[in-house]
């Protein structure tokens, strides 16, 4: 079989590396791909819809895997689903559940699937009127996809006040913002669940825990996500619970309103004192999370995929490694506000991914030049280590970060620390 992935970060690398195992695989193409794909992967350099099919058709692909959010959002799955190509990923109008904040929100109150309380705003005057008499902090959120920086958490009137002039009046994320959510704030513990779903049916993955803000101890700006760690630690019958009161009424309701969500709906979520509440909803998997998913996951992803076209995913049992497993995000400095590109990576080759398949490194700002690496983007490479506990991952991973090194290079050192805390005896 022939796959072709979409993307070219860390999440995607993962996938390839995936699919590269597969028994069932002769190639894997990757659109535009990473470097650090090449010895498993062909990269092509395409990342318009059209054209991607026109690849896809010509060479024969059997199976294309949308990684990131905007080919989606943009209808990807339409053309390639038009044109009788095998597509894993949602269509335009499912995929509003993550593009479209306010689809999102009105969809879960109308089907009863906990979330924040919020509002609707398109007029800044009604939404400052509201924010008046409410308790802080408050979240803010633009309506539209805005790259992970559209959710403002704000402390007190003003804050709030110039986030809405803000997106509002002066156009800081353009269409995205001119409508909001506002909600009111959750306080708890973040996690991601992630669903394989086929339209009516579904099976999910284990939990697993981002770190998005950057600094140590959950503070600084969000982020993309600086790092990871599955499963995550919480009680036993959690997971349980979020396939009842989040996956299924939500897969129920999106064929309810003629929107059948097929493909990978990710929940993510605050674990309150009331029990889970949804934060956001993405149709696709998260980026760190799938570097830790992924490696733990026993089934050929080949297998998923084709239950998924096949609408037979209640035949997939998902089977994972009896391990943990924790990715570190390494980034450079300064994002993700603005940041300098073009510094020499070293350390990378004194990993031998050969000998130690516990260790794993997954690219996504990094350039291959001759005989050099550098950096090429915000976030720069997942180091990710598995372990036979949580506390041996993390010891594995962090020895790895240490070897690698470029100028202004920014890291979590407590990565997973949450979940080894609660390991611990009191
Ligand atoms: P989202 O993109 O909606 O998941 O928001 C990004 C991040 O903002 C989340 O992962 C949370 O850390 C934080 N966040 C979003 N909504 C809320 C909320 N209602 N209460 C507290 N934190 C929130
Ligand atoms: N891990 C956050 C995201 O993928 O959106």
């Amino acid at each position: 079989m022939k796959i072709l992935v979409i993307g070219s970060g860390a999440r995607e690398h993962a996938l390839v590396w995936k699919f590269a195992q597969s028994p069932k695989v002769s190639k894997v193409f990757a659109a535009t791909g990473n470097c650090g794909m090449d010895n498993i992967a062909q990269r092509i350099n395409i990342d318009n819809s059209n054209e991607l099919l026109r690849f896809a058709d010509t060479e024969e692909i059997d199976i294309t895997f949308v990684g990131p959010e905007q080919p989606l959002a943009e209808g990807i799955v339409d053309d390639f689903s038009k044109a009788g190509m095998h597509i894993i990923g949602p269509n335009k109008s499912a995929a509003e559940i993550e593009s479209s904040k306010i689809f999102a929100k009105n969809f879960m109150q109308k089907y009863n699937i906990l979330t924040a309380d919020f509002k609707i705003f398109s007029n800044i005057i009604q939404a400052l009127k509201y924010i008046q008499k409410q308790v802080f902090p408050l979240v803010i959120k633009t309506d539209g996809l805005a790259g992970g920086k559209g959710v403002f958490i704000c402390k007190n009137y003003t804050d709030a006040e110039i986030v809405l002039n803000h997106l509002m009046n002066y156009n800081m994320l353009g269409k995205a913002g001119h409508n909001v959510v506002v909600e009111h704030y959750l306080q708890g513990e973040e996690a991601s669940l992630f669903a394989f779903c086929d339209g009516n049916d579904f099976v999910s993955t284990i939990l697993s825990q981002d770190h998005k803000q950057l600094n140590n101890g959950d503070t600084g700006p969000n982020t993309g996500g600086m790092g990871a760690y599955a499963p995550a630690i919480f009680q036993k019958n959690l997971k349980q619970e979020i396939d009842n009161k989040v996956i299924a009424p939500t897969l129920y309701g999106m064929q309810n309103e003629g929107r059948p969500f097929i493909g990978i709906l990710y929940a993510g979520l605050m674990i309150t004192k009331e029990g889970p509440k949804v934060l956001e909803f993405n149709c696709r998997l998260g980026d760190p999370e799938a570097q830790v998913i992924l490696p733990l996951l026993e089934n050929d992803l080949v297998d998923i995929c084709q239950a998924i076209i096949e609408k037979k995913i209640h035949t997939i049992k998902l089977i994972w490694k009896k391990k943990s497993a924790i990715a570190v995000v390494l980034s450079s400095g300064g994002y993700p506000k603005k940041y300098e590109k073009g510094y020499a990576i070293s350390g990378i080759d004194t990993i031998n991914l050969d000998k130690d398949k516990d260790t794993l490194l997954f690219y996504s700002g990094v350039n291959c030049e001759k005989d050099r690496f550098v950096t090429s983007g915000g976030r720069v490479l997942s180091v990710v280590a598995i372990g036979d506990s949580l506390l041996k991952a993390k010891q594995k991973v962090y020895d790895n970060v240490k070897k690698i090194s470029f100028k202004n290079m920014h890291f979590r050192t407590d990565i997973a620390q949450k979940g080894i805390r609660k390991l611990l005896p009191n």
